[in-house]
């Protein structure tokens, strides 16, 4: 599939029929995550993927109404996190700029997007969730506590075709200086 159409044709999905990833699958839109930049290539994202059903249900139990409802039958659930305080930050401990640990989670969204990409290419349907309960699914994954949850990725076969919603055009967000 050639970039633009991977970048087109992905949605947000609201909606799965249930169908269960193949592990291999998981495992190529991970390591597609793992082409991006980061910040002294320190690749500080995490990912706790869950599909046995045990840990499945555990998982959706953690989300918020309208994430669960929508998720229902998603047979994958990735849970993203960051390590903090390296990404951004100089060998002393400072951070380099201003911006501190926000270039972890510039990196940890560049990564996402390589993964959702990919999981375009495959044929396959995510949702990014940011509204989510970080402590619950610590608790529930056992995740480090020296990790910060980012989000949660629904992954599976879509059962719906949403529309593409509006976006702004180029003059809206890009500046051009040509002299
Ligand atoms: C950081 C982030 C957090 C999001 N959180 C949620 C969420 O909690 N629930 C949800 O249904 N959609 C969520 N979305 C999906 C957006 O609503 C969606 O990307 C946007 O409406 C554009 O639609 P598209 O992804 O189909 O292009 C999130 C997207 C991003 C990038």
């Amino acid at each position: 599939m050639e970039l633009q159409q991977a970048m087109s044709l992905r949605r947000s999905v609201r909606g799965y029929n249930g169908k269960k990833v193949e592990r291999e699958k998981l495992e190529d839109i991970i390591k597609a995550a793992l082409l991006v930049p980061s910040w002294k290539n320190s690749q500080t994202s995490r990912y706790y993927v869950v599909s046995g059903e045990e840990t499945l249900s555990a998982v959706k139990a953690t989300l918020f109404p309208y994430n669960k409802a929508n998720t229902e039958l998603a047979p994958v659930l990735i849970v993203g996190t960051v390590v903090p305080n390296v990404s951004g930050f100089n060998s002393d401990g400072t951070p380099s700029n201003e911006i501190g640990n926000g270039w972890g989670y510039f990196d940890c969204g560049l990564q996402t997007m390589n993964l959702l990409l990919k999981a375009t290419e495959l044929g396959l349907s995510t949702l990014v969730m940011g509204l989510r309960d970080a402590s619950k699914l610590k608790s529930v994954l056992n995740i480090p506590v020296s990790e910060s949850v980012v989000g949660v990725i629904a992954v599976g076969y879509s059962d719906i075709s949403p529309e593409m919603p509006p976006r702004k055009s180029v003059c809206e967000i890009a500046r051009f200086y040509e002299k």
